[in-house]
């Protein structure tokens, strides 16, 4: 299988989880991205079996809206039953690089809310360390130049993301180079006491509860590990 029929698969498995889990009165949180756009498309099919969803970015709530799912704020959500997105790396311990779409904060925020946390990624994501993805950071606008100085007292070579704006009307820095040592939860925690970021792409504080990996070996499921 090629890498967007691994990704298609992993959706379908993801969605056959999502109908164990949801009722009725279920809000569905959704994510960000090609694999997210796969799960959009496969749970439409069940639409009528949830109440709503809350999305991570305009993107996915404009692709929700377009199958007819009634989308609301997070505002508006007592409970988001489950958060369904992809990452753009994930190690054994299920923490996570995300932000490749620009989605980060949103994620995290409906992250922090969901009672679980569901990852679904193709192989290529699965790394025994995080970083090799450049960790995208959110800023501050006017903060950017700032940000990027103390960045790179932490060892980090960030760049800029011209030409991209998140839904938050922020920038986004790409943060090359910038391994965990030790803790990735002390690396996302130390990164995020940097004046002017509103938040980064370390999903490690909170990492996923499961993990759907795609292989060519069939969807694996992991749990995290301490
Ligand atoms: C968006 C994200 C995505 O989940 C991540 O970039 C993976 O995307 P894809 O499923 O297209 O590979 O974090 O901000």
């Amino acid at each position: 299988m090629d890498q967007e029929q691994l990704k298609h698969a992993v959706a379908a498995a993801a969605v056959e989880y999502t109908l164990t889990k949801i009722d009725s009165d279920s809000i569905v949180g959704i994510g960000t991205g090609s694999t997210a756009n796969f799960f959009i498309d496969l749970l439409a099919e069940h639409k009528e079996k949830f109440q709503a969803a809350v999305a991570s970015s305009e993107a996915s709530a404009d692709r929700l809206r377009g199958h007819g799912i009634d989308v609301i704020e997070l505002n508006s959500a007592p409970e988001i039953t489950l958060y369904i997105d992809g990452a753009d790396e994930a190690n054994p311990r299920l923490e996570l690089i995300k932000g490749g779409g620009a989605a980060l904060t949103r994620e995290k925020i409906v992250t922090a809310v969901a009672d679980e946390f569901v990852c679904i990624a193709d192989e290529s994501k699965w790394v025994d360390y995080l970083g090799t993805f450049p960790l995208p950071v959110e800023v501050i606008p006017m903060a950017r130049s700032h940000v990027a100085r103390e960045l790179v007292k932490l060892g980090g070579d960030p760049v800029w993301r011209e030409n991209v704006i998140t839904d938050n009307g922020n920038q986004i820095l790409d943060v090359h180079h910038l391994y965990p040592v030790g803790s990735t939860t002390d690396l996302e925690e130390k990164i995020n006491q940097i004046t002017g970021v509103v938040t980064n792409g370390f999903f490690a504080c909170k990492p996923a509860d499961i993990l759907f990996l795609a292989t060519q070996q069939g969807i694996v499921t992991h749990h995290a590990v301490d």
